[in-house]
């Protein structure tokens, strides 16, 4: 049994349009729906990282919101550790970072996360050790005394990282963690979320960043419009080779180099060093026979496997309109 479990969960927005007129009032009511969410079944087991992919409104904060009872399906059922959705024994034990958090900012970071910690029944003590651990791990212990109004995008999402740990939760669902991070801010989220699955706990998130998802999750799951087009480990979604060829070589005549351009996928010049990609497993060996044997050195040689952005662009493409 799963830790997430959602079977057939569907929601559909209706949005009734008001129109006023100078004088009198007509309400017309319109067809406004929108279909976010269709028939997701997912299970999530308990320790793992799941990601949740897709292009913007494919569904993914849909699916969060439904998870954390901010919005009721239109049919299908979810239940997390077991527990139908809303069980408040739940709900003490997950922690949620929303999209694009939005704080009460006349609050300095700490005084932040002791207001969560008390929600949470948390003792002073503890609640004291908590915040200098959390600030810490997400490299805000500097700012620990300022209000959130002074905060850069980066440093709210960071607050809002540690505020979703206060309760040292066993799931935690991030919506775009990632989000409004610097690169370095990117890796710091990556570390914690892989030291959480360290602590066996269980991580669902969604993202845009697919090259950081692909470095942690354990299994993604692409939404699109609402419909799950995928499930899977990356290593059984991604084809692992794509029959293309990568090679970096050094010292080679650029004569010598230039003679193969029109016959690579692609060929540029890094600092001296080429970097080539080849879409044929022999002309490869040849290219490489021919410049070694010219005094150039062979760098690295790896075949081309899919990405996680690769398959995304393979599998979204073409089913925009
Ligand atoms: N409160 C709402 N009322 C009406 N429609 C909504 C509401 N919230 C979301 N939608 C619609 O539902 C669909 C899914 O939206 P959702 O926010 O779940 O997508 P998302 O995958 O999180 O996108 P993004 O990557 O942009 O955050 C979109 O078409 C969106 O316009
Ligand atoms: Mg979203």
């Amino acid at each position: 049994m799963g830790i997430i479990e959602t079977d057939r969960l569907t929601k559909i927005y209706v949005r009734d349009v008001i129109d006023t007129e100078f004088g009198k009032l007509r309400i017309r009511f319109t067809d406004r729906k929108t279909v976010a969410l269709k028939d997701l079944s997912l299970d999530i087991r308990q320790g793992e990282i799941f990601g949740l992919l897709g292009p913007n409104g494919a569904g993914k904060t849909t699916t969060i919101k439904i998870l954390m009872g901010i919005h009721y399906a239109t049919s299908g059922t979810a239940r997390l550790m077991g527990k139908p959705l809303g069980d408040r024994s739940v709900k003490s034990r997950i922690g949620f970072l929303p999209e694009n958090p939005y704080f009460y900012d006349y609050l300095t970071g700490w005084e932040f996360l002791d207001f969560y910690g008390q929600l949470y029944g948390m003792p002073k003590k503890a609640r004291r050790a908590k915040i200098e651990a959390l600030l810490e791990q997400v490299g805000l212990s500097h700012a620990a005394n300022r209000p959130l109004r002074g905060y850069s995008k980066g440093m709210v999402q960071r607050v809002g990282l540690a505020q979703s740990l206060m309760n040292d939760p066993e799931i935690v669902f991030l919506d775009e963690p990632q989000s409004g991070l610097d690169p370095l801010g990117r890796k710091e989220v990556r570390d914690i979320i892989l030291s959480l699955r360290d602590q066996g706990k269980t991580v669902f998130f969604s993202s845009h960043i697919l090259s950081d998802a692909e470095m942690i999750c354990d299994r993604v799951g692409i939404l699109f419009k609402g419909e799950l087009r995928s499930v899977g480990r990356l290593g059984e979604l991604l084809n692992q080779s794509t029959g293309e060829w990568e090679f970096v070589v050094r010292g080679v005549d650029e004569v010598a180099m230039e003679h193969w351009r029109g016959r690579l996928a692609r060929l540029s010049q890094v600092e001296g060093d080429y970097w080539a990609v080849c879409k044929e497993e022999a002309l490869t060996q040849e290219i490489i026979r021919d410049v070694v044997g010219k005094g150039g050195m062979l760098l690295s040689l790896t075949p081309r496997r899919e990405s996680l952005e690769d398959y995304f662009i393979r599998e979204v493409q073409g089913r925009r309109s």
